[in-house]
């Protein structure tokens, strides 16, 4: 399988990177945030529960997550590959993670870290909360709070993946396909 996690801080372009790379690739998209708010707009208990995290730019709790992405992986066990947009976010998750993939005798391939500036992240997440409805996306001080702890807690499951010789950083500026190709090339280059 084709395993790689798309990595990189809130509103660095990981979901919009993620539809065009599953279509290329032929992969499944996992979105921790989508399975969320998905769960969100069923009113599930852990949707709910979750919600309490989210609308604050939190963390949802790991083991949370990690039931879900546990039962997605189970589901998807015959696919070509994944995208993992939005996990693991801590290294539980990541520990987590090569556990399950090792359980289905598969491993990730590669991590690609989007690097984008602070001050472009809340310039792209205000101007989607005008029509996004996230949440999430309204409020300056939890925009602020999502890099906050995405510094704080994420930036960390970069140097866990690092120390496997699987961390590659790719620049998130600019237009959407010079973006997309930079991908692409990192990706060629891991499946040679
Ligand atoms: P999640 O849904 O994962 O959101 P996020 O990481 O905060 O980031 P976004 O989805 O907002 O950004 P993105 O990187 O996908 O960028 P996008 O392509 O959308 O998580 C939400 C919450 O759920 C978390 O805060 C947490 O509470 C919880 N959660 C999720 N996973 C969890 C986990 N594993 N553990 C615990 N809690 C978890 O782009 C952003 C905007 O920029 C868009 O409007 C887009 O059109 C625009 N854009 C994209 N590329 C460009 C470009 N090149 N130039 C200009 N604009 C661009
Ligand atoms: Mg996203």
């Amino acid at each position: 399988m084709l395993n790689i996690i798309l990595f990189g801080p809130p509103g660095s372009g990981k979901g919009t990177q993620a539809a065009k790379l599953v279509e290329k690739y032929d992969l499944v998209h996992v979105s921790t945030g989508d399975l969320l708010r998905s769960e969100i707009s069923q009113k599930s208990d852990l949707g709910m529960e979750a919600k309490k995290y989210m609308d604050q730019g939190n963390l949802v709790p790991d083991e949370v997550v990690i039931g879900m992405i546990d039962n997605k992986l189970a589901d998807n066990r015959d696919s070509k590959g994944l995208i993992l947009d939005g996990f693991p976010r801590t290294v539980a998750q990541a520990n987590a993670l090569n556990m399950v993939l090792a359980k289905h005798t598969t491993s990730i391939s590669t991590v690609l870290a989007l690097q984008v500036s602070d001050e472009e992240l809340k310039d792209r997440l205000l101007k989607r909360g005008a029509t996004s409805g996230r949440a999430d996306d309204q409020d300056e001080s939890i925009i602020a709070n999502r890099i906050n702890v995405y510094k704080e807690q994420t930036a960390v499951v970069g140097q866990f993946y690092a120390k496997e010789g699987k961390f590659q950083e790719v620049a998130g500026e600019g237009e959407i396909n010079e973006i997309f190709a930079r991908l692409t090339a990192q990706i060629e280059a891991v499946m040679a």
